[in-house]
């Protein structure tokens, strides 16, 4: 997948964080089985935790320190996801190469087991012992507000609202924006904050998440066109047969490929002013924009 070292290693510490963070003793053990279920495939990407860690790298930070952080952040996307998959939203059967988590399980196991996501990565966001109150609580405000009404809940609305509408551009990119770009910009936010980023670099570094995460979602729809099943893990051209708003259904096929191309340009032309220090972050919307599945 990514090609340098740094991601490997950081994939493997997120994975054990992870699996430390689930461990809850006086918890139903169904709720951590069915959260794992769906936390620990090998086609899980890791991209936004994967982000935060690369941001504290680019400013010189500790990665270890935003650890928990990243797995927080890994912790509400897998939420969105296993809501996303319930048949009252895309009513998807599969997800990386297996059954939807209400497949395999039930719905109602999938709907707490994705509560439970959403509230745990708050809880464990407070409790983070190697930050600080102040950074903590901005943690919880970034994270929280990405993941709300004015970003992924309020894009998943206007998603669903969408089905079988015709939209501008405009409508489809905020749409876009919202529902996956707001938790990519929180990545890059999250570890601004972690490495305690001087407000300038904070700001160039929010603008390229808020790019790349576009992209991402740009190449989201064209792969839900092209990916085989074996690689995207479900049934292809999935956002046809409900009708969605995709930039593949408005622009066509090679219209979406350049867009996302312009995207991807766009996002390494706002890693410039960090020069030298931005080799992994470049790395990452490379891989975003080129992945194969
Ligand atoms: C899929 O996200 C949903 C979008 C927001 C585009 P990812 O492709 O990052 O999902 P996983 O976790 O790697 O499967
Ligand atoms: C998902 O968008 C965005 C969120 C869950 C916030 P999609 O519905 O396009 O994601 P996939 O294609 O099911 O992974
Ligand atoms: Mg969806
Ligand atoms: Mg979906
Ligand atoms: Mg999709």
């Amino acid at each position: 997948m990514f090609l340098s070292p740094f991601f490997q290693e950081q994939r493997l510490q997120i994975d054990d964080h992870l699996k430390k963070l689930l461990t809850i003793p006086l918890a139903p053990p169904l709720l951590a089985q069915a959260a794992g279920y769906s936390l620990f495939t090998p086609g899980n990407k890791r991209l936004r935790p994967l982000l935060l860690l690369a941001t504290i790298d680019a400013l010189d930070g500790d990665t270890h320190l935003g650890l928990t952080a990243a797995c927080c952040l890994e912790m509400i996307h897998t939420y969105s996801l296993i809501h996303d998959d319930l048949p009252c939203m895309d009513d998807d059967d599969f997800r990386r190469g297996k059954p939807s988590l209400h497949k395999a399980f039930n719905e109602s196991t999938a709907v707490l087991a994705g509560d439970f996501l959403l509230t745990y990565a708050f809880e464990m966001l407070a409790q983070d012992e190697n930050l600080s109150f102040e950074q903590r609580i901005e943690l919880i405000q970034v994270l929280s507000k990405a993941s709300g009404a004015t970003g992924l809940i309020g894009g998943q609305v206007l998603d669903l609202q969408a089905e079988g509408a015709t939209l501008s551009i405009e409508e489809l990119q905020k749409i876009h924006r919202l529902k996956t770009g707001a938790l990519l910009t929180a990545a890059m936010e999250m570890g601004a904050i972690v490495a305690s980023a001087s407000p300038i670099d904070r700001k160039i570094l929010s603008a390229f998440g808020e790019t790349i995460g576009l992209a991402f979602q740009v190449v989201d729809d064209l792969l839900d066109v092209t990916a085989s099943v074996a690689k995207k893990g479900r049934a292809v051209s999935s956002d046809v047969t409900k009708q969605k708003a995709t930039y593949v259904s408005h622009l066509g096929f090679e219209g979406a490929q350049k867009a996302a191309n312009q995207l991807l340009d766009k996002a390494l032309a706002q890693l410039r002013p960090l020069s030298g220090r931005a080799t992994l972050l470049q790395e990452v919307a490379l891989w975003a924009v080129k992945r194969p599945a």
